[in-house]
């Protein structure tokens, strides 16, 4: 065993890092300072404060970091409408490179040689954990207490909770709970029943949407202002970013917007499937398409498009700092420019559809488009000219065949 001085845990209050910390304080017998982070997870934090206090934490630290999380992190990736394998808002994936952002700092603050985390050997979030601290410090040491203590299961995690009078909700007993990971983009369920893709998920998995069946049967009409790429108002009242995503997780929740039941490849090499819930997030990636679709060059809008896949893995494999995932957002930051305007959006069972969209920076012309007589110089036989010779290989290539 490595000698450590002082860890900072990523701390949540709940059971599994409430034996982390136990665990990182009787097999290093150093300080352990806890960080808790506030990302819009709905749920209080001052448990977690008492928590950390009964197990004779000194210096606990909860930051509300809200703002960051979607000005920083969520904002620059809607820019890009970023989507892993066609499907993923990427929810768990861009948190934890800010999370890792605030272990290294606080690392730095206290004196602490090392950051640990509470994510097991098999998923996805140790990557982005672990690969942010070795780009923003690599003389920091990261502890994974999940893939070096020697508990292998859930029984044995609560036999070991029960050995060091570590409380265990009731509701934790007996029955394994899903995991869950929550934030102000989405809710993401996993395991139990999840893990046979050919069963079809229970109603209670999901918690911040209703089924669109029982949604409204009356639409609703909301409308969202963009500056430069970003959102920045709902229905004509400007927001902070974490206010404009609260308020629309509320407006798409109620409507059931933003569920995807999804089998999706993780970095680590195995299938896996999960439940989302991403309603505010869905709202903003159709409209930002919306604005896009009128204030976008078609050959820039198309290549943003091909390098969208490219840019949503590196942020589900744990790139977000690399210096690839930076000259891509240059290149996506740059084109946001003049994506200002509105979208109004119409809120109805499940579904965010745009069905209207304006800019003062728009490239559509309706002039140049109509099918009415029209006052702008468009010379019909240009047309002509033009498929001929896109038609010219073609023609060549039938006649050969013909042959
Ligand atoms: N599979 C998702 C991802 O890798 C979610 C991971 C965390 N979610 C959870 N329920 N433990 O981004």
């Amino acid at each position: 065993m490595i000698k450590i001085e002082k860890i900072v845990l990523s701390y949540s209050g709940g059971l599994d890092t409430s034996i982390i910390l136990k665990w990182l304080q009787e097999t290093y017998r150093c300080e352990v300072v806890t960080f808790t982070a506030d990302l819009g997870q709905g749920e209080e934090l001052e448990p977690a404060r008492a928590k950390a206090e009964m197990a004779g934490v000194k210096d606990i630290r909860i930051v509300d970091l809200r703002e960051e999380f979607v000005s920083d992190f969520v904002f620059p990736m809607l820019r890009a409408n970023a989507l892993y394998e066609g499907q993923y808002l990427l929810g768990s994936s861009i948190a934890r490179p800010l999370i890792a952002k605030h272990l290294v700092d606080m690392a730095r603050e206290v004196g602490a040689d090392a950051v640990a985390h509470g994510a097991t050997g098999k998923g996805n979030d140790q990557l982005r954990f672990e690969l942010a601290v070795n780009a923003l410090d690599p003389s920091i040491k990261v502890i994974a207490p999940w893939r070096q203590w020697n508990i292998r299961s859930r029984m044995q995690l609560l036999e070991y909770a029960e050995k060091h009078r570590i409380p265990v909700p009731s509701d934790k007993r007996g029955e394994a709970p899903f995991s869950i990971d929550a934030n102000l983009l989405h809710t993401s369920t996993e395991g139990k029943g999840l893990e046979n893709p050919a069963e079809i998920a229970p109603d209670h998995v999901y918690q911040r949407t209703v089924d669109p069946v029982d949604a409204p049967d009356a639409p609703e009409i909301i409308t969202i202002g963009f500056e430069r790429g970003d959102p920045v108002s709902v229905n004509g009242k400007a927001m902070t970013p974490a206010a404009l995503l609260t308020e629309l997780n509320g407006l798409g929740g109620r409507h059931g917007v933003g569920r995807l039941d999804l089998v999706e490849n993780r970095f680590i090499g195995m299938k896996s499937r999960g439940i989302y819930e991403t309603p505010g997030g869905t709202i903003l990636l159709t409209s930002h398409r919306g604005i896009e679709s009128i204030t976008l060059d078609r050959a820039a809008a198309h290549l943003k498009d091909e390098i969208m896949p490219r840019y949503a893995e590196l942020i589900y494999n744990g790139f977000w700092f690399a210096p690839e995932r930076e000259m891509l957002q240059a290149l996506i930051d740059h084109s946001q420019a003049f994506v200002n305007g509105e979208v109004t959006l119409r809120l109805y069972k499940g579904s965010a559809s745009v069905i209207s969209r304006a800019s003062s920076c728009s490239l559509y012309s309706a002039d140049l488009v109509t099918f009415e007589e029209s006052a702008i110089a468009f010379d019909h036989h240009d047309a002509e000219g033009f498929i001929r010779l896109n038609g010219l290989r073609l023609r060549s290539w039938a006649a050969r065949n013909r042959r």
